[in-house]
């Protein structure tokens, strides 16, 4: 099988598939339970999370796979000085396949190369997010029947936004995307990020800082935390977290059809009363995530879903 450090590593017709395969899944619970009987998932989680590892293990467990590791590296033998490649190298002899999220861009890549396992990049520091962005893509194509052809705004911390980083890259790749950067200007998107975009002929973007100017345009506004792990200096984080609050006011300027989507966790920059707006896309996203980790886990382990060769469910 194959590693996933960005979505690169997939062509389109796999990331394709894999979404074709998520809505399966969904909707044949029963006929997809035993799909990854007997292999074993390793989730080595060097960072906080809440959705990323629960759906990644959850996502396992209903294929009928089992699940080994750490969240919080306190516990593991890194606090003993142990090296990312000897980790894997050592891991590589229990599981099937392995998801590794880490604080340093990179670390996913560098895990990848020492394992023997296939390796599932679920958060690198501020560079890749892959698996959140196949859940963003999962929740716009179920709002708008496609991924690209829209809109996107993008908004709060587009430096050290990893799942903003990963979700462009790959939008790119799908073509005809206007994304509509808003950020502070010291939390602007990191020049390789912008490469990317102006490196495609049908997509191209603009910079801006205010969110009520710009709101009324789009067709998915996706919001981000400003990030207080990523900070150096707390002074900076301070200043910079309450930027953008998205409430009810400033939705009301939004088109009605909008998505607002989300990675989750939020501190302040959604506002609760926002939940109830039939355009808030966030918790769909969440579940989304978990049906694309089934759909990813048992392709790179190579386990065909039961039924789903013969299943006409093709679309877009
Ligand atoms: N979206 C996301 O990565 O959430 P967690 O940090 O809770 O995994």
């Amino acid at each position: 099988g194959t590693s996933v450090i960005t979505l690169d590593d997939l062509s389109i017709e796999q990331i394709r598939e894999l979404l074709d395969k998520a809505r399966y899944i969904d909707t044949h619970r029963k006929e997809v339970a035993h799909t990854c009987d007997g292999r074993v998932l390793a989730t080595l989680f060097y960072e906080p999370s809440t959705r990323t590892r629960l759906s990644f293990e959850t996502a396992m467990l209903r294929l009928g796979g089992k699940v080994i590791g750490f969240a919080g590296a306190q516990l593991a033998s890194v606090t003993k000085g142990e090296s990312i490649s000897d980790t894997l190298k050592t891991v590589s002899n229990y599981v099937d396949v392995v998801a590794i999220r880490h604080p340093k861009e990179g670390a996913a890549l560098v895990a990848a190369d020492a394992a023997s396992v296939p390796v599932i990049n679920a958060g690198d520091g501020g560079h890749m997010h892959p698996t959140q962005t196949l859940a963003d893509l999962a929740t716009l194509r179920s709002r708008f029947g496609r991924v690209n052809h829209l809109t996107i705004g993008l908004c709060g911390d587009l430096t050290f936004g990893r799942t903003v980083h990963s979700l462009i890259e790959t939008l790119c790749r799908f073509g005809d995307v206007r994304f509509v950067l808003i950020s502070p200007k010291e939390l602007r998107t990191p020049q390789y990020v912008l490469n990317r975009i102006n490196a495609t002929e049908d997509c191209s973007y603009v910079e801006v800082s205010d969110l009520s100017e710009v709101i009324g345009d789009l067709d998915a506004l996706y919001m981000t935390r400003v990030q207080k792990e990523r900070f150096f200096n707390e002074d900076d984080y301070l200043r910079l977290r309450d930027t953008y609050i998205l409430d009810a006011a400033k939705l009301a300027l939004a088109k009605p059809d909008m998505a607002v989507l989300h990675p989750l966790p939020r501190v302040n920059e959604i506002a609760k009363e926002v939940d109830d707006d039939p355009r808030a896309a966030y918790f769909e996203q969440v579940r989304n995530g978990m049906l694309m980790r089934m759909a990813l886990e048992s392709s790179v382990l190579g386990d065909e879903l039961p039924g789903f060769a013969d299943h006409e469910n093709k679309e877009v």
